[in-house]
């Protein structure tokens, strides 16, 4: 199975820009890179930041444009986006609690999308209501299960980053440790970043959103440091035995040689240019 992972589309007023890129152009850049190279994905998942300041115009358009695509798409909330005005529009994401949480079933597992939000803080939060509903979910089926969430679950060391990181990663991952066995992959975003760890004994992945980039700067201590590199989304190959996780670097406009290119055809030591 293959499907798309993109996180942090921090959609906003058509015409603005975040970090000197537009986040809604970027974001059409995106899919129209999915629908090229990828438009037999099996799903799209978006973890969170959907809207930048969660107007309620960001979501008008963003539910049109999902409705659009070939492939179905879901989506998470991040601390940017507001609960109650996003389900106001996606009614079919809230869980019988009223948090925007929803279970969906693919070729190679069930997929659990998390709602890691709080109001008024840009931390993420599982509390016990959640925490109680991912249990039920993960002992009430054999799986496998794949979990998208906004929030990291892992500490990245990186200081402003791990203040408004999953602040109750320890309840998370102990929910994870009990069914780690059938948890295949937990997919997160919100660091803007490249990761890749575990999670409770859990791979775990993150990657570069669609819009403004952050950098990985451990001096930092209180603001996130950003910077240009290319805007990215995730390709995710799940097999029976294996899960490949690539991060697209569709912003990337430097040369790329490939087969055809002069010079490039031979693998060669006297004649290939290298
Ligand atoms: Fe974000
Ligand atoms: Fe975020």
């Amino acid at each position: 199975m293959k499907l798309i992972h993109m996180s942090d589309i921090h959609l906003t007023t058509p015409g603005s820009s975040i970090g000197s890129r537009d986040p809604n152009v970027n974001f059409e850049k995106a899919l129209a890179h999915v629908l090229r190279d990828h438009s037999d994905a099996e799903l799209l998942v978006i973890t969170g930041d959907l809207s930048d300041w969660a107007d309620p115009d960001d979501y008008v358009r963003l539910k049109a444009r999902l409705a659009d695509l070939p492939m179905p798409a879901h989506v998470c909330i991040g601390n940017h986006d507001d609960r109650a005005t996003f389900l106001e529009f996606f009614p079919e994401c809230r869980d019988d609690a009223g948090f925007a949480q929803t279970v969906v079933d693919t070729s190679m597992g069930r997929c659990l999308l998390l709602d890691t939000w709080g109001p008024k803080t840009h931390a993420g939060h599982y509390c016990e209501a959640r925490q109680a509903w991912l249990e039920r979910q993960l002992a009430g089926h054999d799986g496998p299960f794949l979990i998208f969430m906004h929030h990291n679950p892992i500490p990245t060391h990186l200081a402003p980053m791990d203040q408004i990181r999953l602040l109750d990663d320890t309840a998370f991952r102990r929910i994870v440790a009990r069914h780690a066995h059938k948890i295949r992959h937990i997919f997160f975003g919100h660091c803007h970043l490249p990761l890749a760890g575990s999670t409770a004994g859990v791979p775990t992945t993150s990657l570069r959103g669609t819009n403004h980039a952050s950098i990985a700067v451990f001096s930092e201590a209180r603001l996130l440091a950003r910077s240009l590199l290319p805007e990215s989304y995730g390709v995710v190959f799940v097999g029976p035995d294996y899960v490949t996780v690539h991060m697209v670097e569709f912003g990337y406009d430097g040369p790329i040689d490939i087969e055809g290119t002069p010079d490039y055809a031979d693998w060669n030591r006297e004649t290939m240019k290298r």
